[in-house]
């Protein structure tokens, strides 16, 4: 088996207020591999978003450890960690975060400022990934200029970019109606497919309905960790029992004749 994406041990984090730690997550251990489709649902508060933050390395754990991709997050340098943020994730977020007064293009080539490469090759890189959204098109106008769906797919074609190890989504569909919703997740679903690594906060059933492994917190603590059978699984069982059926249908057919 190969080593997972994301590793975590015992991740704790607690915020010290009036005298008093709040602890917002305990004793979190879990193991994410490449390609898996994770939904982190639960109550508010109950610690998605400091999860998914650490997760991204927007924000460390207190106690326990995390590697990411093999790599152990706590004993980077911040100037290390910001490179191996910028290379392995991508962040999705509910309010979109795109830069206001730059294109849609400009938008997407910004995770690459960081990079030696040249900049017709961060251009042909920010196209290529407005392609793989749909936006190809709309590559010069200002957020603004845009629908909420088509606002998200620019901030997915910016995760993308960088052609990350993992894509995480902060209720990526929070701020969009269910017609839009339904079209990103299709989205999501194409670049699982494509190979990706997705982990989604969210509230809504419907969109932990598509992912394939569901996390549940609660005051902190992961709860529950359910593996559906994936798509494939159910196609091969509804196939075994079709050829069941085959088979006592010709048993039967012999005993009349
Ligand atoms: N900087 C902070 N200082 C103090 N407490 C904090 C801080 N950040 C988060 N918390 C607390 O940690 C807990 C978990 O917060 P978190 O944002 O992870 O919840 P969540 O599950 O994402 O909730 P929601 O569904 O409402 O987004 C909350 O009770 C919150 O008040
Ligand atoms: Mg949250």
């Amino acid at each position: 088996m190969t080593v997972p994406v994301i590793q975590l041990q015992q991740v704790g984090k607690q915020y010290e207020m009036a005298g008093e730690t709040f602890h917002a997550l305990s004793d979190v251990s879990l193991d994410i591999h490449a390609n898996e489709y994770v939904a982190i649902i639960g109550p508010s508060g109950s610690g998605k978003s400091t999860l998914l933050n650490i997760l991204g390395c927007l924000d460390t754990a207190d106690s326990g450890s995390y590697l990411l991709s093999g790599n152990a997050v706590a004993s980077m340098a911040e100037n290390q960690l910001a490179t191996l943020r910028n290379q392995q994730v991508g962040f999705i977020f509910q309010s979109f975060n795109l830069l206001p007064r730059h294109s849609v293009l400009q938008n997407v080539m910004q995770p690459l400022v960081y990079r030696l490469m040249s900049a017709a090759e961060r251009e042909r890189r920010a196209l290529a990934a407005l392609q793989r959204v749909g936006l190809f098109e709309k590559k010069h106008h200002l957020p603004n200029q845009l629908s909420g769906g088509q606002r998200q797919r620019v901030a997915i074609a910016r995760a993308l970019v960088t052609e990350p190890a993992i894509l995480l989504g902060d209720e990526p569909t929070g701020n969009l109606d269910s017609k839009t919703t339904a079209d990103i997740m299709q989205l999501f679903d194409e670049l699982h497919r494509q190979g990706h690594t997705i982990i989604l906060v969210t509230h809504e059933q419907e969109i932990a309905d598509h992912c394939q492994r569901v996390l549940r917190m609660v005051d902190g603590r992961l709860v529950a960790d359910q593996r559906k059978q994936s798509h494939a699984g159910v196609l091969e069982s509804a196939e075994q029992s079709m050829l069941q059926h085959t088979n006592n249908l010709a048993s039967a057919t012999r005993l009349l004749v």
